[in-house]
């Protein structure tokens, strides 16, 4: 049985002094979640969100990293800074990433590697475009998005990572995917995993699906099959996230 994991992304949001505010106010309501919870902030805000955390079982995450492990990459964040800070995941390859700062398949594979060997544990964002939905090429273009991620890692490490599933047209548009629709590409995003590995992988990797997720269409999201949560934006940097997260209560 796959846990759910509510995993709020708040993008390029909050000073410490705001993320201070924002975590003082959501931590005690979602700490007893019985779902896994993950707030990934920016770079500059982990180190007071992780203190502010460290008595909860409340994960942090990073939103990116670099896939060396250190020297001269300027304005860059390595893996083991990440780690030594107190956070425990890291979002790789969020489309925001891939259309405006150049990320690649290549390195999207490249940083998942690295956040495995570092004891990161990656959250994979793979979503088709407007145009490629249009042209009916989505699916196809998703799944080898999954493949190019998992690029030699073995079964074991796959179970690592952490899937999102982020239509481009769904993000920041308040245009959600329908449960249906969601539910058909993250079912096609397991048996590709199936393909790449075994069955026993595909069932037990998560799924989490991401794109104008809101209290109002959590619960509908939760209920189908192959969603074990979300990746949720504009909606964690307020209390709207506590809802999501407690959405089963
Ligand atoms: P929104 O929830 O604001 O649509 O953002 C989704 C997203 O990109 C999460 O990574």
């Amino acid at each position: 049985m796959r846990k759910k994991l509510i995993a709020g992304n708040w993008k390029m949001n909050k000073t410490p002094s705001e993320a201070m505010e924002l975590v003082e106010l959501l931590k005690n309501k979602v700490k007893d979640s019985e779902n896994d919870v993950v707030f990934c902030v920016p770079f500059i805000d982990l180190d007071i969100v992780c203190d502010i955390l460290k008595e909860t079982d409340i994960h942090v995450g990073a939103q990116n990293m670099y896939f060396e492990d250190k020297g001269a990459y300027t304005g860059e964040i390595s893996a083991d800074m990440i780690k030594n800070v107190g956070a425990d995941y890291v979002i790789i390859g969020h489309s925001e990433r891939r259309a405006y700062f150049a990320e690649t398949d290549e390195t999207v594979n490249l940083k998942v590697k690295k956040a495995i060997e570092k004891e990161l544990n990656p959250i994979v964002c793979v979503g088709e475009s407007l145009e490629q939905k249009e042209t009916k090429i989505g699916l196809d273009f998703v799944r080898i998005q999954v493949k190019c991620a998992f690029k030699d890692i073995s079964p074991e490490d796959a179970l690592k990572v952490t899937i999102a599933y982020e239509p481009i047209w769904a993000i920041g548009t308040g245009r959600t995917a329908s449960n249906e629709d969601a539910q058909a590409f993250c079912k096609a995003i397991r048996d590709t995993i199936a393909e790449i590995y075994d069955s026993s992988t595909a069932e037990n990797i998560r799924i989490l699906y991401g794109g104008s997720v809101k209290s109002t269409n959590a619960k509908g999201l939760f209920a189908m099959p192959d969603i074990d949560g979300a990746l949720v934006g504009g909606a964690s940097l307020n209390e709207d996230f506590e809802k999501i997260v407690n959405y089963n209560k």
